[in-house]
């Protein structure tokens, strides 16, 4: 199956972008097409509210920056994972403004999603689990996995061995 993921963070090779690639590995390994945005360091800004998209824009979004290289891609993907450091306590700005974006056309084509966090601390999860929730029930989507690691995990071997498992499995 296709699958994307989108990373929120702005470091190339920080700890969530390592749990990423373990996953992608382990979904490849099951035969699986992985493409991995890395939205955090994308342009890409928040909604406008103009409500283009959805009178003349007939489902496109009238600002022209990276989401161009995102909606293609969300378009064909059947399981798209939410990767991403909390930052104080919600997703990164730039992974919210894409979320944000999902606005033009409605919903992405996934009804498989997966959500990746690290953090510092533990018990940090509250607020984009309830986001997360709240957006799958609005688009009828299943949740195939919730992974969140906190700064003493999410470097560990056993953190990577995880998410790799995971992506094998699907
Ligand atoms: C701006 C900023 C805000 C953060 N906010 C939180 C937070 O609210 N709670 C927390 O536990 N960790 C927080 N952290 C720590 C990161 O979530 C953590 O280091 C994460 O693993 C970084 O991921 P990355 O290496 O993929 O960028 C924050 C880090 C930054 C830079």
């Amino acid at each position: 199956m296709k699958i994307a993921v989108l990373n929120g963070s702005p470091r190339p090779k920080g700890n969530t972008a390592a749990l990423v690639a373990a996953f992608k590995e382990g979904a490849e390994s099951a035969g699986h097409q992985v493409t991995v945005l890395q939205v955090g360091a994308m342009n890409i800004g928040g909604c406008k509210g103009c409500e283009y998209c959805h009178s003349k824009g007939g489902g496109a979004c009238i600002q022209k920056d990276d989401m161009a290289q995102v909606y293609p891609v969300l378009a064909e993907a059947e399981l798209l994972v939410l990767a991403s450091p909390v930052y104080y306590f919600g997703l990164t700005g730039q992974l919210q403004s894409a979320v944000s974006r999902f606005y033009a056309p409605m919903a992405p084509a996934a009804k498989k999603w997966a959500l990746l966090l690290t953090s510092g601390s533990p018990n940090v999860y509250g607020a984009i689990e309830a986001q997360y929730k709240g957006i799958l029930d609005f688009i009828q989507a299943e949740s195939l996995g919730v992974f969140e690691y906190d700064g003493k995990h999410s470097g560990t071997e056993e953190a990577a061995n995880e998410v790799k498992a995971f992506g094998a499995s699907l």
